[in-house]
């Protein structure tokens, strides 16, 4: 089975969910917590083995780009100052020389059009994809997860979650196969169905393990639902072909796309962090 040393960051969706944040500021240079949320799902690509990381960007994502570039005025200041500290974090956290690339998608055409911008940087080998806004709290990251299993069984793979039945209309859904209780075989893929035509529980988070047939799929796919070209509709398609396995992963997942999800995500990260869990323990108390 092939290791998977691609990985796909479509960041150039326009993050309407989080204006008037999001107007100027990327939706993936959020922070959480101290570091933008890009940060968490690069940390997690790396610990599942990716050497090349491939961003999707799109117009006002600059800062996303420099972030992971050296900001040779501040680390001068900082070494200068004697902040060795905040030195090296930052120098730790600058990626190897070449291993980002960037593409743009020059209209946000939705999801499975900006999965095809990268077609060039993946070429003809498996990928994983991760949607920057799921961010997931795992002891092994879950894109780690999903390499797992993809090495077991090859195919594609897809990271899923069990979701309240009222809240099926806001996922892809599964139809489940076999199911181990860990891996589940896809049947089939139903985009946001209403609770009660839902075949189960199980949605589609971000996080996908897809082979490069998936771009051929994408080449002529025509628009999907909200008139964009969905990455759903090509898992569908291709499933036709190949094996779709479905993760049921261990950890947490917070939608940061959201509001609710956002301040979850900082709240139960904080809360994990020595230097801080105790003071804001003590200032959660005043508003519960
Ligand atoms: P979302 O559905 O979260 O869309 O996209 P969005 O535009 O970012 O946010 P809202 O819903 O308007 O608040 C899922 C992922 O796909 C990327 C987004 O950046 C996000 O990571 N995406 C979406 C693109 O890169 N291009 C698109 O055309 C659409």
């Amino acid at each position: 089975m092939t290791r998977i040393r691609k990985v796909v960051f479509p960041v150039a969706g326009l993050g309407t969910r989080m204006l008037p944040a999001t107007k100027v500021l990327p939706k993936e240079m959020l922070p959480v917590v101290d570091r933008p949320l890009v940060e968490y799902a690069v940390e997690e690509a790396a610990a599942a083995g990716c050497e090349v990381f491939v961003f999707v960007t799109g117009r006002g994502k600059t800062l996303v780009e420099d972030h992971f570039d050296r900001a040779f005025e501040l680390f001068e200041t900082l070494a200068r100052k004697g902040k060795t500290r905040e030195l090296s974090a930052l120098e730790r956290a600058l990626p190897p020389a070449g291993t980002f690339v960037y593409t743009r998608q020059q209209a946000p055409l939705g999801l499975g059009h900006a999965v095809w911008c990268a077609r060039h940087l993946v070429g003809d080998e498996p990928f994983g994809v991760i949607l920057v806004d799921d961010l997931v709290h795992a002891r092994t990251p879950c894109l780690a997860q999903l390499a797992a299993v993809h090495a077991e069984r090859g195919g594609n793979v897809v990271a899923v979650e069990e979701v309240p039945r009222e809240h099926t209309a806001r996922y892809g859904i599964l139809d489940p196969g076999a199911d181990d209780g860990r891996v589940v075989e896809v049947r089939a893929f139903v985009e946001k169905p209403k609770p009660e035509e839902a075949p189960s529980r199980l949605a589609v988070i971000g996080r996908y393990i897809l082979s490069p047939r998936i771009f051929t799929i994408l080449e002529d796919l025509p628009p999907g639902a909200g008139g964009e070209i969905q990455l759903t509709d090509a898992m569908t398609r291709l499933l036709a072909e190949e094996a779709f396995h479905g993760v049921r992963f261990e950890g947490r997942r917070f939608d940061c796309g959201d509001r609710i999800g956002y301040l979850e995500a900082n709240l139960a990260l904080a809360m994990e962090r020595p230097d801080i869990a105790a003071r804001l323990h003590a200032a959660l108390r005043h508003y519960v």
